[in-house]
């Protein structure tokens, strides 16, 4: 078995290879799956001058890991548990393919950074979520709209270069028919979810492969343990997702 590299009453994140770890987990165990892979490599390689073509062979070398991945998530979700899975709209095609034979339902969601500044002619502003389901999946309420406006983590908060803001998780899990629930992220990056779903009453599962990363995540659940750092705000305070008509005034 093996050994947490941080434990609390609430999270337990292990530092290893998410293949390895997700095998010993038990099966139909989590309810819900929310995770920002490592979606960008290797197909941001860009031939700026045009000289070389993109090629499918580039894109495809994710094919293998994710359909590994998706296929030990698979396992541990249970039989209308609730998956998301973050991506762009460059890996969207590697990823549904690698997911279609294991989840017979999935939906597109698309958040909206209305602060996204980079690129090159377009400006780079949303990103896509890869949302997974069973027949058996059940939502709470009405129906939700799948664009949301989330602000990004600002460059300077934050503690990995990828880290989604604890919105887009408080979106995503709305519809989460459980009050209370098992969360696991497979690439837990410094930890934001994990201590996210922790301070909502929920247990989590996480599983990050560089050792730094987990010394960052470890930390910040231990320093919110002893309350070094007052979380009260973001719970109480998310800020309202932007629905499409504030977007459209602003
Ligand atoms: C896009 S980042 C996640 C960022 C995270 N959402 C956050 O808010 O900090 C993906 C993470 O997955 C980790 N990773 C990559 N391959 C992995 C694997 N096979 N098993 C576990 N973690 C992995 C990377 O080290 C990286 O920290």
């Amino acid at each position: 078995m093996h050994e947490p590299y941080y434990q609390d009453e609430a999270v337990t994140l292990y530092h290893g290879d998410c293949r390895e770890i997700l095998p010993a987990l038990g099966a139909g165990s989590v309810d819900l799956v929310m995770t920002d892979p490592p979606f960008s490599i290797p197909v941001k390689y860009q031939d700026v001058s045009g000289d070389y073509p993109r090629s499918w062979g580039d894109l495809m070398v994710m094919e293998p890991f994710f359909q590994d991945v998706f296929a030990k998530i698979r396992r541990v979700v249970r039989n209308g548990g609730q998956t998301y899975i973050c991506c762009d709209g460059d890996t969207y095609p590697v990823f549904y393919k690698a997911s279609y034979p294991l989840w017979p339902q999935s939906h597109m969601i698309v958040w909206y950074k209305p602060s996204g500044r980079r690129g090159r002619g377009w400006l780079h502003s949303h990103e896509t979520v890869l949302h997974l389901r069973t027949a058996e999946t059940q939502y709470t309420g009405g129906f939700r709209q799948d664009v949301v406006g989330i602000m990004p983590v600002r460059t300077l908060n934050r503690q990995h270069p990828a880290e989604k803001p604890g919105d887009l998780w408080t979106f995503l899990s709305e519809g989460m028919p459980k009050p209370v629930y098992t969360v696991l992220d497979p690439f837990v990056g410094a930890g934001g979810l994990l201590d996210w779903a922790r301070m909502r009453g929920h247990r989590a599962i996480g599983v990050e492969i560089e050792e730094r990363y987990c010394e960052i995540a470890a930390r910040r659940l231990s320093q919110a343990v002893l309350g070094e750092i007052a979380p009260a705000a973001e719970v109480t305070g998310p800020s309202e997702p932007l629905s499409l008509l504030d977007l459209e005034a602003s």
